[in-house]
């Protein structure tokens, strides 16, 4: 029968550590209501000994997130009585409140940072236990660097916190260092003594991914008992991060039959808080990153898309779906292959040529995909159209003829000129930014009701002609398009960008039906 794992969220307390991480309270409050979304079982909203800031903001999602009883909401704290009132008193809010400590076990810890006895640091973290124990009836022990720990201190501690009433023991990879194998023999053997201890006590690991095993580890030490997974979404945290939450939690629904376990969380809310926790954050996703990066779902070999169109097992282990993504989309690049391209002009019902023509318009198709990187719907318009020489579909969209954007501090504007069925048509518009007024002065000309939801820029080369990559995605009658643009002159490629979601749309809602 599969078993229930609990899934332990610190993106807003273990992720927060990144270095200009930090969030307001509103923030930290938003991120954490979408976690609650999410389905996660617990939240660790912050360290509130280490301000007055965080204090607040763990107090405020205690109130307002940690109200139902679906949820239980903890914060981090040292083990000494000045955190542990900290953490008491911002969490005592929620429905479910829990007191996390944390305290080394390993040498390292024990002598070089605390300089103290092993004897010492237990009666420590067994006193803090107790004075925790006095103000709520749930309370978290971790035994940092536990996987660099000596296993029979670190099993001594685990007795001795339980005996003084710890109700979940959480065994930290804190350093990044431990190795599958080696951490699910570890997990095994603490849960076996755990269990014959009390089994009503929660063994948990917290995996760090300085070699690149978080997740492996994470899934290690569930394959090997453990009840608890502590993550973050992205894998942000500490160095080089955490265990991603959608990665393991991925893992386990994909792989079901080899770990036997279901969590409570809603993977159709994972690309929501992915994208919340990114921007809120400003941590960008690495694009190849496992379930949320951009590239994740998108397949771009000829190959690989003509064994999709094929079945869809073929290069498809998760359904985009799944994670809350719209489904497969085919991008059209120069490294598609006929049976793509035929494919994506059959959906346009544009389909009637010999075969002799469709080699010539694929051809023009390479053309046109090494200069525009991504070919869309409305560029395979324009495509067939200009082969047969018609332009019946092509007058409909809309082409860059010249723009020139104004930035000052005062009035940011821009004037813009588009081509659309042979016409030049000009705007012009201020904003509160360049790319706010052109985006405005684009939405004068096309006439079209479009919110934009995200703009995003990076670079894809270096250097004095390094080249910008703009993909924006925007909200047009309840849907969401999305679309990019590649040029030297960022401006430029943030109107084209634009300019191709306009045309996107006008494929979708105003073109004639064929
Ligand atoms: O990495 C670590 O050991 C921690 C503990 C506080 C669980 O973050
Ligand atoms: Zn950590």
């Amino acid at each position: 029968m599969a078993r229930k794992i609990w899934v332990f969220d610190t993106t807003l307390r273990d992720g927060e550590q990144v270095p200009g991480a930090k969030l307001d309270q509103y923030e930290k409050l938003e991120v954490a209501q979408q976690l609650k979304k999410l389905g996660v079982d617990m939240i660790e909203a912050g360290f509130p000994s280490s301000s007055t800031g965080d204090f607040n903001a763990v107090k405020e999602i205690a109130t307002k997130v940690g109200n139902t009883d679906d949820i239980i909401i903890t914060a981090l704290a040292r083990a000494v009585k000045s955190d542990i009132d900290a953490v008491y008193n911002s969490v005592k809010y929620a429905n479910n409140p829990l007191i996390h400590m944390v305290l080394g076990t390993s040498d390292i810890h024990v002598e070089k940072k605390f300089g103290k006895s092993k004897d010492q640091i237990m009666d420590i973290g067994v006193e803090a236990v107790k004075y925790a124990k006095s103000l709520l009836p749930n309370v978290q022990y971790s035994t940092e660097d536990a996987s660099r720990s000596d296993f029979e201190y670190l099993w001594k501690t685990i007795e001795a916190v339980v005996k003084a009433g710890a109700t979940i023991i959480n065994v930290p990879d804190t350093v990044g260092y431990a190795e599958p194998e080696e951490f699910g023999e570890l997990l095994f053997k603490l849960n076996d003594r755990l269990k014959n201890l009390n089994d009503t006590v929660l063994l948990s690991v917290h995996c760090h991914n300085d070699l690149g095993m978080a997740t492996a580890n994470t899934l290690a030490a569930i394959k090997n008992g453990a009840d608890k997974v502590e993550c973050t979404i992205n894998g942000i945290g500490e160095r080089a991060g955490n265990a991603a939450l959608e990665e393991v939690v991925m893992a386990m629904n994909t792989r079901s039959s080899v770990y036997q376990t279901y969590t409570n969380v809603n993977t159709k809310e994972i690309m929501n808080t992915s994208k919340l926790v990114s921007s809120f954050m400003g941590l960008d996703v690495q694009v190849n990153k496992a379930i949320t990066g951009d590239n994740a779902f998108a397949h771009s070999s000829g190959i690989h898309q003509d064994g999709l169109l094929k079945s869809r097992d073929a290069y498809e282990i998760i359904s985009p779906l799944e994670v809350g993504l719209e489904d497969m989309e085919l991008v059209l690049t120069a490294r598609s292959g006929r049976h793509a391209v035929k494919n994506a002009l059959n959906k346009l019902g544009l389909n009637e040529f010999t075969d002799i023509q469709f080699e010539e318009i694929f051809e023009d198709f390479l053309e046109m995909a090494d200069k525009k990187k991504e070919v869309y719907n409305h560029d395979l318009y324009i495509i067939v159209e200009n082969y047969f020489k018609e332009s019946h579909i092509s007058d409909n969209f809309f082409e860059l003829v010249d723009l020139q954007v104004i930035s000052n501090t005062s009035f940011p504007s821009a004037s813009v000129k588009l081509k659309k069925e042979g016409q030049i048509l000009e705007g012009s518009a201020v904003g509160s930014g360049p790319i706010d007024a052109l985006y405005s002065a684009i939405m004068e000309i096309s006439q079209l009701d479009i919110q934009l939801r995200e703009y995003n820029i990076s670079s894809v080369s270096r250097g004095k002609e390094a080249v910008g990559k703009v993909k924006i995605q925007v909200e047009f009658r309840g849907e969401k398009y999305t679309a990019k643009a590649t040029d030297t002159d960022i401006m430029k490629a943030s109107a084209l960008a634009f300019i191709n979601v306009i045309n996107n749309i006008v494929v979708d809602h105003l073109v004639p039906a064929n």
